[in-house]
């Protein structure tokens, strides 16, 4: 039974003996965050896990995260604290569903959010991340039809912002569909000056009362850049930590859910899945590892490729 300063000094020592580099997203606990070499938002973490010159990634994320990281870097170990860290937004594509949609759309280009399968990605011809989406989508010529997967909220704002009619798979992410629009609203009347800022995979309602929609890294350079003392963030917690350590004079205000049921506040139950305890175990075993089979990943690498090559 180590305690959290143990272990995550345990972790530090395994990464130099493993040559090990450990990537995090925003949406991990900070005491994860705390011993990551890089802390960033999809794209950022897919770029670094096509650079990196360790010999063991390991990924304080969720699956797809860790599965395109393989993609990236198959000769790499890619270990995943937990394999049970999934996410709602993938699970709501399955492959044949897809496939049928995709047979029903013929001549369609379809652009894939990266927040879905490998299976998903490799019946993709190009993939994007929120920081990147609308540029995706601008690069591929107006008279080409698209379908976009499988985030809705996040289609429905890319129809909006590249004017585009897009062809929506109906997904979405269950942290970022139970926002209250009404208590974000009440919570801006007892702080008139606060902005309000959302990820794009928020209800359509809550992305019009917006000041600023975007990725998860550029809601937290935005935090930084706008002279606002307060801002309302919709999206998930992890990601106040960074905004808290890069102003500390500025206040950030967690956005409230609809219902405190489902989870107890804006934190996503797959993402907080792993633990320091896991991540220290998967290093130290080098197990659960993401494996897939060489033909998925090489199907799945061209649309990733595309992206990246666009980003
Ligand atoms: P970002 O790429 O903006 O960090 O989003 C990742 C994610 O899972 C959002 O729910
Ligand atoms: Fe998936 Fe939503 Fe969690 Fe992001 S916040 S990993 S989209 S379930």
């Amino acid at each position: 039974n180590l305690t959290d300063e143990q272990l995550q000094s345990e972790i530090l020592r395994l990464k130099q003996e493993k040559n090990a580099v450990i990537l995090a997203h925003y949406y991990q606990e900070w005491k994860i965050q705390e011993i990551a070499d890089y802390v960033g938002d999809s794209l950022g973490l897919s770029q670094q896990a096509a650079m990196t010159n360790a010999d063991v990634i390991v990924f304080a994320g969720v699956h797809f995260m860790a599965e395109t990281a393989k993609i990236l870097s198959p000769q790499k170990k890619v270990l995943l604290p937990d394999l049970e860290a999934g996410c709602s937004l993938a699970d709501s594509c399955p492959t044949e569903a897809f496939q049928q949609f995709k047979d029903a759309h013929p001549g369609h280009v379809v652009v894939s959010y990266v927040n879905c399968t490998a299976e998903i990605k490799a019946l993709s011809d190009i993939i994007c991340t929120s920081s990147n989406a609308k540029k995706i989508i601008d690069s591929i010529p107006v008279d080409t039809p698209i379908i976009f997967a499988p985030d809705v909220n996040l289609g429905r704002y890319l129809k909006k912002v590249t004017g585009r009619d897009l062809v929506l798979w109906d997904g979405a992410c269950i942290v970022h569909d139970s926002f209250s629009l009404d208590k974000i609203q009440a919570l801006q009347t007892q702080h008139p000056d606060a902005k309000i800022l959302a990820h794009p995979e928020c209800s359509h309602a809550i992305l019009e009362i917006a000041d600023y929609v975007d990725s998860t890294a550029n809601m937290l350079d935005y935090s930084q850049k706008n002279a606002a003392s307060t801002f309302i963030v919709v999206t998930e917690e992890g990601i106040l930590h960074q905004m808290r350590k890069a102003s500390p004079e500025k206040l950030f205000l967690p956005a409230p859910l609809v219902t405190y049921t489902e989870c107890a506040c804006g934190e996503c139950p797959y993402m907080r899945i792993n633990t320091l305890e896991k991540l220290y175990l998967c290093l130290l075993r080098e197990d659960p590892a993401i494996e897939l089979p060489e033909e998925l990943r090489l199907k799945a690498l061209a649309p990733i490729q595309r992206m990246l090559e666009l980003s």
